[in-house]
């Protein structure tokens, strides 16, 4: 089984701040660097470190090919369905604070020239059964969906950044929903302080998709007809929060891939999170399977 990952690859611009600049204010930062991301390219990077055999299908431009692409290769991903674009990549520019939390803004540069030629020759290697990783930083979704479900895809749906498009596409027919507690909010209407309603409702919406509700601190949720699952947290330090989510999905479907049960995925997935979280960047923070085993063996 063969999973595709089509979506973004940006540069990440990361500036260290006291605290995110206020309207009005010119805010000095302590350091920048520069890092590979995308929630496309992060979650290519846990499906492959997790294990699974990976492609990674979208567009960079000309010049970010070599840094971007290198790093999904030092993953074990396959690089070969990437277009080339004229023009800018996506970039992000990210703010973080001691807190370890973020800000992100994003430019979606070669990320927003995706064609349905693209897709169609993207497509054309995969084949039923085989796992689409879908998020909401390229443009074609609506396209891609649609031509996936007809050749028999899996479907994993990560609603993010979640906006108005993103409530228009054909939910119900992902085969899983991996979202956060924002996501949920948006998507079912139902407070992100009541975690258990929101999971029911999000049920209901989609009965034939399995749900993951990831909530931070408070671990995360699993739900799929008569059944549901909570696994607490990992507890880290946070050093910098950027692509925890995309590590999750990664490592949670890289497990459900090997066979492992919901409980044993959400396990997995929030160790590997946890060691995320307590490094820099996006995808240079996340692991591989070897050192979620051992943080597992240690710590769970
Ligand atoms: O999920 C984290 C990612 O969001 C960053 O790498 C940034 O590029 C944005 O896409």
């Amino acid at each position: 089984m063969k999973v595709l990952v089509f979506g973004s690859l940006n540069i990440d611009y990361v500036y260290k701040v006291d605290h995110f600049a206020r309207p009005g204010e010119t805010l000095s930062s302590r350091e920048m660097n520069r890092f590979c991301g995308g929630k496309g390219l992060n979650q290519s990077v846990a499906f492959g470190r997790s294990g699974a055999e990976t492609y990674h299908a979208g567009a960079v431009g000309i010049h970010d090919w070599d840094m971007l692409t290198g790093r999904l290769k030092e993953a074990g991903v396959r690089t070969e369905l990437i277009r080339k674009k004229e023009g800018p990549s996506g970039h992000a520019i990210i703010q973080t604070t001691p807190e370890g939390e973020n800000s992100i803004i994003l430019y979606r540069g070669a990320n927003g020239r995706i064609t349905r030629e693209d897709v169609d020759f993207v497509l054309s290697h995969f084949q039923k059964g085989d796992i689409l990783a879908l998020q909401n930083e390229i443009n074609q979704l609506p396209y891609i969906m649609e031509r996936a479900k007809s050749l028999g895809m899996k479907i994993v749906m990560n609603p993010s950044p979640v906006d108005e498009e993103i409530l228009k596409l054909p939910l119900a027919s992902a085969d899983y929903l991996i979202l956060n507690e924002v996501e949920g909010e948006a998507i079912s209407k139902v407070s992100s302080r009541e975690e258990e309603g929101m999971l029911t409702e999000l049920m209901r919406l989609f009965p034939d998709t399995r749900i993951v509700l990831t909530l931070g601190k408070n671990g995360s949720l699993y739900g799929y007809r008569n059944k549901i699952c909570r696994q607490a947290a990992c507890q880290a330090k946070a050093v910098d929060t950027t692509a925890a989510g995309d590590t999750f999905t990664g490592f949670f479907m890289g497990s459900i891939i090997r066979g492992k049960s919901e409980e044993e995925a959400l396990e997995i997935a929030s160790a590997a999170a946890a060691i995320a979280v307590g490094r820099e960047g996006a995808s240079s923070s996340i692991p591989d399977l070897k050192e979620v085993e051992a943080y597992g063996r240690e710590k769970l």
